[in-house]
């Protein structure tokens, strides 16, 4: 039976943090570890050199750190190929070839770009390749013929970009190309908030908790979470929706029923927010713990984690490459 084929990815502009780790990186080892799959993970970071073609030192940096990430989460070489897009040279190739059945117009239409593009200042002074982007994340899953792409809501309009691509290519020059499926993790509820409880933990809001983070740090920022503002008694009856202490017992507590009862006495009045954070603080480090150490083994040996990411390249190069060969002679341009 042949397997399905999953890709995914990141791009390497810092840490990852507890918000991918909730929305994907947890899912992903899951996954991986049914067996069931043929799983890629690809270190995105081409597509993140296009807004930081300036500063391509973060970019090499972070390379490395996302890869400690995702070793220390138990994403397994031996299991899933890790690698690198830039060193896939016929990713290049697709997309070129993609760009034609492409139009500007659909480009601009893309609403998470817009959205990025609104984020960093943009308007007057798009690079050109941030534009196009999503047409070069087509070629990386269609690289692999990869049907499922486990991602987060916000790249929806990417995997649809993706298949319209697919669906032109497959029209004109015959069934190449697999159409993609997005695959939205049906245990996330929805994005992990900052813990000054707004939507969405990022590195430039200075509101998130890293994987990476020692055991004091992240103590420090439970311990500074935002909750219910109006909550300002013990005995004062609490808010639970949107308060951010809960959201995250949501999210990592595995003990549902205590969840509940913490909730329902918080309602009531008479729970403290430090014993309800002192509760999540225990909860985070007893399940971040064994990664940090797993992180900081593999931080011993960084040879070791560029081999994982030169074999990783080596093994989807070779996939890549066939697929890029069937693509040319669809085309009519394998000539010799
Ligand atoms: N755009 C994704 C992000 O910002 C990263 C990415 C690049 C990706 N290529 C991909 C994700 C292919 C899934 C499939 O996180």
């Amino acid at each position: 039976m042949n397997k399905e084929i999953i890709l995914t990815g990141d791009r390497p502009t810092g840490k990852l943090h507890l918000g991918h780790y909730i929305g994907s990186l947890r899912n992903r080892v899951k996954l991986q570890d049914t067996g069931k799959y043929d799983s890629f993970i690809m270190i995105a970071d081409q597509q993140a050199l296009t807004d930081n073609a300036r500063n391509p030192e973060k970019i090499r940096k972070s390379l490395i750190e996302v890869t400690l990430d995702y070793l220390a989460v138990g994403i397994d070489p031996t299991k899933s190929t890790i690698f690198v897009q830039s060193q896939i040279q016929e990713l290049n190739e697709l997309t070129m070839h993609y760009l034609n059945l492409v139009t500007v117009s659909r480009l601009n239409r893309n609403p998470t770009v817009k959205e990025e593009i609104k984020l960093r200042n943009f308007e007057n002074s798009i690079p050109a390749g941030f534009l196009i982007y999503p047409v070069s994340q087509a070629a990386d899953i269609t690289a692999f013929k990869a049907n499922l792409v486990p991602v987060g809501e916000d790249q929806l309009p990417m995997i649809e970009q993706s298949r319209e691509i697919v669906r032109t290519f497959n029209s004109i020059y015959g069934n190449v190309l697999v159409e993609p499926k997005a695959m939205v993790p049906e245990d996330t509820l929805g994005r992990l908030p900052g813990i000054d409880g707004k939507a969405k933990m990022s590195k430039s809001l200075g509101n998130a908790i890293y994987i990476s983070d020692e055991a004091d740090v992240i103590t420090k920022k439970i311990m500074s979470m935002y909750t219910d503002p109006n909550h300002i008694r013990v005995s004062d009856p609490g808010k639970v929706e949107g308060n951010t202490v809960f959201v995250y017992l949501d999210a990592f507590c595995k003990d549902k029923e205590q969840v509940i009862n913490l909730k329902e006495h918080y309602k009531r009045g008479g729970l403290g927010d430090v014993k309800v954070k002192r509760y999540l603080n225990e909860v985070i480090q007893a399940e971040l713990e064994p990664i940090r150490k797993r992180r900081s083994e593999f931080e011993k040996d960084i040879d070791y984690v560029y081999k994982v990411l030169k074999e990783g390249s080596g093994k989807a190069r070779e996939v890549a490459s066939k697929t890029t060969k069937e693509v040319r002679e669809a085309i009519g341009i394998e000539y010799f």
